[in-house]
């Protein structure tokens, strides 16, 4: 029997893929990879090539390697994209997920793990956020992954497909072998990083009149390695006792802007340069989870994502790999 990851080839797919490898778990690998880096997993990983709304080569797959459980990353992930061209966005992570679960629930595969989000949550009042908290997404991308996790709760009640929903806050750092190469990069911390390794670049920083301690938006950070271990408590809790959940993945400690690049001057040593440009609309001020379920339900607490950690992983694998996953393969 084995395990389908979608989006196996992206940041935290390729995690997942390789900690479960490691713990013995037999893994597909599919990705378009219209995001995702082949070289980010193990040429020994089975690997498909293709879309997640492909329902013959999903029948296909799950027919030829057994497949029991199905960890599902693939999806557009750019919210200022979604906000451009938000029928990809609905196109790509709802319709598609919509044919995946369908071709899955035709094979008798009931075991699901879905990737989620805090932008779930949009503005959340009440800091740390719980899973009860109001949801009304700010963007299209939180409403693809919102209008997700309804379609997965009234699966479960109709035909019996079991769902873990893990809402990620900020995914980051790297492992020795995989880390975090999009292009073009959103996210924080790799963005800062670069302007650590070549002082011509200025990390922009999105506003700071936000209502924090120091103007600039609060986030949570979770180590990707940390990220990855919560998907196998999920498959063994499903595989176990066999309940849906909704789990928020942080650690309930956050981060300015402002206090990211002064803790990666210390990591680096390099001086980092800013600018500051306006605010961004969909942008909430603090997002911070209350990880508490997952910890009660998984069993799981981030064990790798103190702040200095997180960015001391994400500089040596930049230092390994100046140029991303494309260093592996201009060295051969
Ligand atoms: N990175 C974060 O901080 C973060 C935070 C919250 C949630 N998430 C969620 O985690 C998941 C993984 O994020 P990531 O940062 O690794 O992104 P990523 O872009 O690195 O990985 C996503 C992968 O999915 C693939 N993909 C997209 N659509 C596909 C399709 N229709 N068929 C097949 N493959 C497809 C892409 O090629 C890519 O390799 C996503 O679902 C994202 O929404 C990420």
């Amino acid at each position: 029997m084995a395990i389908l990851v979608t989006g196996g080839a992206g940041y935290i797919g390729s995690v997942t893929v390789e900690r479960l490898t490691k713990k013995g778990e037999s893994i597909v690998a599919l990705d378009d990879l219209a995001h995702g880096r082949r070289e980010s997993i193990d040429g020994d990983v089975p690997f498909y090539q293709g879309s997640v709304g492909d329902r013959a080569l999903i029948a296909r797959i799950v027919k030829d390697h057994a497949i029991e459980s199905c960890v599902h990353f693939a999806s557009l992930i750019s919210v200022g994209e979604s906000e451009q061209r938000p029928a990809e966005y609905f196109e790509n992570n709802v319709q598609q997920g919509i044919s995946l679960i369908g071709a899955l629930l035709q094979a008798g595969v009931r075991n699901f793990v879905f990737s989620s989000t805090a932008a779930v949550y949009g503005d959340s009042e009440k800091m740390p956020i719980g899973e009860d908290s109001p949801q009304w997404p700010k963007n299209t991308y939180g409403w693809t992954k919102f209008m997700f996790e309804r379609l997965l709760e009234t699966y479960d009640t109709a035909y019996g497909l079991k769902s873990i929903c893990l809402r990620y806050f900020n995914a980051s750092g790297a492992t020795e072998r995989c880390g975090e190469d999009h292009d073009p990069e959103t996210h924080l911390i790799p963005n800062v990083l670069a302007a650590a390794a070549d002082p011509q670049r200025e990390v922009r920083i999105f506003g700071n009149k936000y209502p924090t301690p120091d103007g600039t938006p609060i986030r949570d950070y979770v180590h990707v390695a940390d990220l990855a271990d919560a998907h196998i408590g999920a498959l063994e809790h499903l595989r176990g006792v066999g309940t849906s959940h909704a789990l928020n993945l942080g650690t309930g400690r956050g981060y300015s802007v402002l206090e990211v690049v002064e803790a990666a001057r210390r990591v680096t040593g390099c001086p980092i340069r800013v600018r500051i440009e306006a605010s961004r609309a969909g942008d909430p001020p603090r997002l911070v989870a209350d990880p508490s379920r997952a910890k009660s339900i998984l069993g799981w607490s981030p064990a790798k994502s103190d702040l200095s950690s997180i960015i001391q992983s994400a500089w040596d694998w930049r230092k390994k790999f100046p140029h991303g996953y494309k260093s592996l393969t201009s060295a051969k």
